[in-house]
């Protein structure tokens, strides 16, 4: 369904972005894929084939997103799909959080989205192109202790907004999508600490877990994938500015 189109992944070297990557990889697109862990990143682009290429960047530094295009342009030609999935905001405390904690959580995530998507920009344009933004229920659902991550994503969210209206004029789609609980490393570790804090088997503190959040089940990075791959292939190409919660029902607002 992808043949011929080559797709940027941010944040592939594991969890949701390399679900993304492989997914987008078995639908026939050519791969850039990035983040800091080359190892990792190297081990994901030989699961996909033959179509990616890697590059270590820290896409914190101004640089970075240039670099990433560039090696898109280098390898393949032309690019067409921008999926900014790379995201790490510290939780816990507010008053705990940390001026860098903050600077940190917002360069990634906020600023490195916007540089990939203006570097890409007119590529994207020239070639009808498609933007996914990976956000985070905690945009609309913020919460104590997810003070960085909640405001960052609601930033993601309104860019996306911002964003899609100018993908109007130049003949970009941009859409974003709310991650809810997705089974990562993250989750596992959060899983092992429910277990131990409250004397339960992993699978009881996920049942917990599920039955307390008051949603369907936990996600799985592939769940996220295939939504990716459906909204940037044809039959979602009517999709634009839509910012999709896949959370299993945590969103109970409008
Ligand atoms: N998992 C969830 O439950 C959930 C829920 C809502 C939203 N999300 C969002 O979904 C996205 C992916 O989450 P995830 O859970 O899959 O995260 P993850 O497992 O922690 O993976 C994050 C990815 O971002 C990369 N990354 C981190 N810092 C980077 C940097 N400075 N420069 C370049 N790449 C960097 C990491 O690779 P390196 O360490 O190799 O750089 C990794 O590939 C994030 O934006 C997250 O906020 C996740």
């Amino acid at each position: 369904m992808l043949r011929g189109k080559t797709a940027i992944v941010t944040g592939a070297s594991r969890g949701i972005g390399r679900a993304i990557a492989l997914r987008l990889g078995r639908e026939g697109a050519n791969l850039v894929l990035c983040a800091r862990d080359r190892a990792a990143l190297a081990e994901v682009a030989a699961e996909v084939g033959d179509k990616a290429c890697v590059l270590a960047v820290d896409l914190r530094e101004t640089s970075a997103a240039q670099q990433v295009c560039a090696l898109g342009m280098a390898e393949f030609g032309g690019l067409d799909i921008l999926v900014n999935n790379a995201g790490a905001t510290k939780r816990g405390e507010f008053l705990a959080l940390t001026d860098e904690d903050w600077i940190d959580g917002y360069s990634l995530k906020l600023h490195g989205a916007v540089r990939m998507a203006r570097c890409a920009w007119p590529e994207l344009a020239r070639r009808g192109g498609s933007v996914v933004n990976i956000a985070g229920v905690g945009g609309k659902t913020p919460g104590a202790e997810f003070t960085i991550g909640g405001s960052v994503n609601a930033a993601v969210l309104s860019f996306t907004k911002a964003l899609a209206d100018v993908g109007v004029r130049d003949g970009v789609q941009v859409n974003a999508i709310n991650p809810g609980t997705v089974r990562t490393d993250r989750f596992e570790k959060r899983l092992d600490g429910l277990a131990a804090e409250r004397a339960l088997t992993r699978e009881a503190a996920e049942a917990w877990f599920v039955a307390s959040q008051r949603v369907t089940r936990v996600g799985e990075p592939a769940d996220i994938a295939g939504l990716v791959a459906f909204l940037v292939g044809p039959e979602g190409r009517f999709l634009h500015g839509a910012l999709i919660d896949m959370d299993g029902g945590a969103t109970k607002s409008l």
